[in-house]
């Protein structure tokens, strides 16, 4: 909370820290009614740093008891303490510093620092909760060696549990037990944990390529022993991927995760300890869907993944985020992509780029890869970091290759092991590895916008030649204009009459950046000016295009392309990602027209996807895909001004007719699929059922023989997936009383687990059927709510706010309303949430005008409160800006 306005912090302000901390050893006596830390910090003057001799650690909402340095207490004039802050001065080189504070970790409802969530204690300190704990230099370029000793009843707290390898376990005079831990890598305070409580755990081992044997343990609640198998098995086999990718060989002799229920995040990297919400970790096939497995899968990886790329590599500030989480993303993108499809997983992400990312791109919060500026870097956890971050990193792969790119990262890590370092070295070790000049291609990570690629051919029978004239434009963004033209990889292929690739000869041949505009392998033009026009030649006849294939650049693309050659790129496109896109696109198109006038399938559409539905040699969730309308959201981002009850109508108008020119079809498909093996959650399986589910929902809102195969399903089924699959089907049945009654049903049977129970409230809370203001008021009463957790927000209103989009955009604003008054009372408990939450209130000026202005008294109503924390007042005041 605040007195004055909060400040930005700017990267061109970085300056090193004017000490080390070498070593820091901490005590933690966990008491009832507070928690006593004793830090003791070996200090050494950064001689690079401008040797004044203060130190200004940081520190919040700590109780100082005590302060001594080497050895001696401290006279109370010697220091400052402030709200943030403890600055001693007049020191020397080397120091010993021993603090003593309390805090109160029952009070934490924040969820930041040292925190109870059920009956146990744990950790969450990146980016800055670190100094809620102990007062310190909070920051990801001093690197430490961190020693812990846990002091607690052994009863109530049998594990005992930080980073590293334990190193001791006795019992002290007054009975109390004191565990300790060694971890011998440095590593920034963001990284440390702590976890304490009544746990059991499952073990496995794992045999690095090296031929170490490294210990295995996923710790939970007694209830949840069941649910550990799923991760243990992805993390033995993200530990062998990325031996085999990227040759990184885990380095403690012990790797733990903890599920925790309260957790503001996914989960959390800390060294050799990581934390999980018990959502992004915890399965068995009863009560988690296929896709709860494959975000658990992806989870588990991107963790373990940081050990390299952010723990033994970190980050010198934290606007290199994107160094570590962007980098990260891209490592367990290929690492599902591997495990799964690599078609499907790209739609996945390109889908959710266009959805969110460029919704953030092209709103008040648009940001660079790189952040030049943040008031609270809880805020840039964002999509552009990650998702952007990633896509950057994946088109630096396009350009280099597979074998490039692992040179690149062999000497990333060699070079930086140990290391807190920026972007620029990141980039520094891809062009050393690979003799190539990546400045021109650095500018993805300083400009925000999306950059809009258009594309205009011409095709002259004459000269047998194709000739493409692309332009590429960006648009301005909050503080940023004039942007300079991006290196853009543009993957494409030519289709000749029946569909089949034509080979591809290029003109001109060289690039500005000196490269060759067209790299044969990845069938990649690589384009770096404002317009550049190419010519293809040796074409007969006029080829159909396919731009922009696996989504090779995080762009917007202008190019029209008539239905039929839409659909001609649907059937025959060998490219995966552009079938899908090109098949997205045909019913963007149809959905547009079906605002406006009932709509009917055209007859050479519903041939196409007929032909898909029975085709049992194509991937059945690539299938499913295909026919999957594009979400609501996914629409708002292809239009100009967003009218989302429009969207809602056209769009249902398509699905109606899409399920009733296909029943049949649809039902077959179903029929084919219909499995008694017993649930496995593995690729092939999943992919199948996906195909099976998507026939149900189509095919339920056609015809009571999908309704009765729903409600059979719902009741017969061994597996979350498929009931949950059935369950959405009932509510879209149109049958209100059925809906109901099977709400109740599944409520009774899963009432006393609460992951279920929150994808009970998701299910209602998200649903256009069900999603009005008075059920969502109804289940913020529920038994089941419970405002101190992050995952039932999440589950009712962040379901509500970003799901149910014709109900929260009811036309008096009630739904907005609703959304402003959670983020109010949120901003006092919870600061990260309640700012998360506010994301769909930042849209408003691109919303029709009456729900525009109406969006906007929201946000005015937040931005007035008293005491809005930084997090809320960044988010408000820049969206009012
Ligand atoms: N380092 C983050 C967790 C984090 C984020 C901590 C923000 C503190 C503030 C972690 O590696 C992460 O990125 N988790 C993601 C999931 C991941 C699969 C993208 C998350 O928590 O959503
Ligand atoms: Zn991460």
């Amino acid at each position: 909370m605040r007195d004055a306005q909060p400040q930005s912090i700017y990267l061109k302000d970085y300056c090193q820290p004017e000490y080390w901390i070498n070593q820091t050893e901490l005590t933690f006596e966990l008491q009832e009614d507070a928690t006593v830390v004793t830090a003791v910090l070996t200090l050494e003057a950064n001689n690079a740093g401008n040797q004044s001799g203060v130190l200004e650690l940081q520190g919040q909402q700590l109780e100082l008891l005590q302060l001594a340095l080497d050895g001696t207490t401290l006279a109370a004039d010697a220091y400052t303490v402030t709200d943030d802050s403890l600055t001693i001065t007049g020191l020397a080189q080397q120091h010993q510093l021993s603090i003593v504070t309390r805090i109160d970790p029952a009070a934490n409802t924040a969820l930041e620092g040292l925190y109870r969530s059920g009956g146990m204690y744990c950790t969450q300190c990146e980016a800055e909760g670190f100094r809620r704990i102990t007062y310190y230099l909070d920051r990801p370029d001093v690197m430490s060696v961190f020693t812990t000793h846990i002091i607690a009843d052994g009863e109530r707290y049998p594990v005992m549990l930080s980073n590293g390898n334990c190193i001791a376990d006795e019992t002290l005079a007054d009975g109390r037990r004191q565990v300790s831990w060694l971890d011998p890598h440095r590593k920034p305070a963001y990284l440390f944990a702590l976890v304490a409580g009544d746990l059991l755990h499952k073990e496995d081992h794992f045999t690095t390529m090296s031929g170490r044997d490294v210990t295995l343990r996923i710790f939970v609640e007694p209830q949840n022993i069941d649910k550990t198998e799923y991760a243990l098995d992805a993390l033995k086999r993200s530990m062998r991927w990325d031996e085999e990718v990227y040759g990184r060989e885990y380095d403690l002799d012990i790797f733990m995760i903890v599920a925790v229920d309260d957790f503001n995040m996914g989960a959390m990297e800390n060294k050799g300890l990581n934390v999980f919400n018990s959502s992004c970790v915890l399965a068995n096939p009863a009560t988690a869907t296929d896709a709860a497995y494959q975000r658990i899968e992806a989870i588990v990886a991107h963790e373990y993944f940081h050990n390299w790329s952010g723990n033994r590599v970190t980050c010198r500030d934290w606007f290199q985020l994107s160094l570590k989480e962007g980098f990260t993303v891209f490592r367990d993108a290929s690492f599902s992509a591997d495990m799964h499809s690599a078609t499907v997983k790209r739609i996945e992400d390109a889908r959710m780029v266009r959805t969110v990312q460029f919704a953030e791109d092209g709103g008040p919060m648009a940001h660079p890869v790189q952040p030049d500026s943040f008031i609270e870097i809880a805020n840039f956890y964002t999509v552009t970091i990650y998702e952007k971050g990633a896509e950057v990193v994946g088109m630096i792969h396009k350009i280099l290759g597979a074998d490039g790119f692992r040179k690149g990262s062999d000497l990333y890590f060699e070079r930086h092991d140990g290391q807190a370092v920026t972007i620029h070295d990141f980039v520094a070790a891809m062009e050393d590895a690979n003799g190539i000049d990546l400045t021109l291609f650095k500018r993805w990570y300083k400009q925000a916008g999306t950059p809009v690629v258009s594309a205009e051919v011409d095709y002259r029978a004459d000269e047998q030649a194709l000739y493409l004239t692309l332009r590429q434009q960006c648009p301005d963004t909050p503080g940023q204009t004039n942007k300079q033209p991006m290196w853009i990889p543009v993957q494409l292929g030519l289709l000749d009459a029946n569909g089949q690739d034509l080979p591809v000869q290029v003109t001109p041949s060289v690039n500005a950046a000196g490269m060759e505009t067209w790299t044969a392998a990845s069938q990649v033009l690589h384009l770096t000016e404002a317009e550049q026009t190419f010519v293809f030649s040796g074409l007969e006849s006029q080829p159909v295009l396919s731009l922009f294939r696996d989504f090779s650049a995080p762009v917007k693309v202008e190019f029209e392309q008539s239905a039929q050659d839409l659909l001609f790129r649907l059937q025959h496109d060998s490219d995966g990602f552009n079938r899908w896109d090109a098949g997205q696109r045909l019913m963007l198109g149809w959905i547009d027209q079906a605002r406006l006038d009932e709509f009917e399938l055209p007859e050479d559409a519903r041939q196409v996807m007929a032909e898909l539905l029975s085709d049992d040699t194509l991937d059945p969730a690539m299938v499913s895909y295909l026919l999957t309308l594009p979400s609501e959201a996914y629409i708002a981002e292809f239009s100009d001004q967003v009218d989302p009850h429009a969207i809602h109508l056209g769009r249902q108008r398509v699905r109606l007719a899409m399920a009733m020119a296909l029943n049949e079809q649809f039902a077959a498909c179903y029929q084919r699929l219909l499995s008694h093996a017993e649930y496995q959650p593995e690729p092939q399986q999943m992919a199948a059922r996906t195909l099976k589910n998507l026939a149900l929902s189509y095919w339920s809102v056609a015809s009571d023989a999908g309704v009765r195969q729903a409600l059979a399903q719902f009741g017969s089924s061994d597996n979350m997936t498929d009931q949950m699959a059935a369950l959405q089907a009932l509510i879209c049945s149109g049958d209100d009383e059925l809906a109901q009654q099977s709400l109740e049903a599944f409520y009774q049977q899963w009432q006393n687990d609460a992951l279920v129970v929150n994808q009970w409230l998701s299910v209602q809370a998200g649903s256009a059927d069900l999603g009005t203001l008075s059920r969502i008021q109804q289940l913020l009463e529920h038994e089941a709510f419970d405002w101190r957790n992050p995952n039932k927000i999440r589950s009712v209103i962040g379901a509500f706010a970003n799901q149910a989009l014709c109900h929260f955009h009811a036309q008096d604003g009630s739904g907005y309303r609703l959304l402003a008054d959670a983020v109010i009372r949120l901003n006092a408990t919870n600061p990260q949430i309640a700012s998360r939450l506010l994301t769909p209130l930042t849209k408003w000026r691109r919303l029709v005008p009456a729900l525009s202005e109406q969006m906007k008294e929201q946000l005015e109503r937040v931005a007035a409160q008293p005491d809005l924390s930084r997090d809320v007042y960044e988010i408000v005041s820049k969206s009012l800006a």
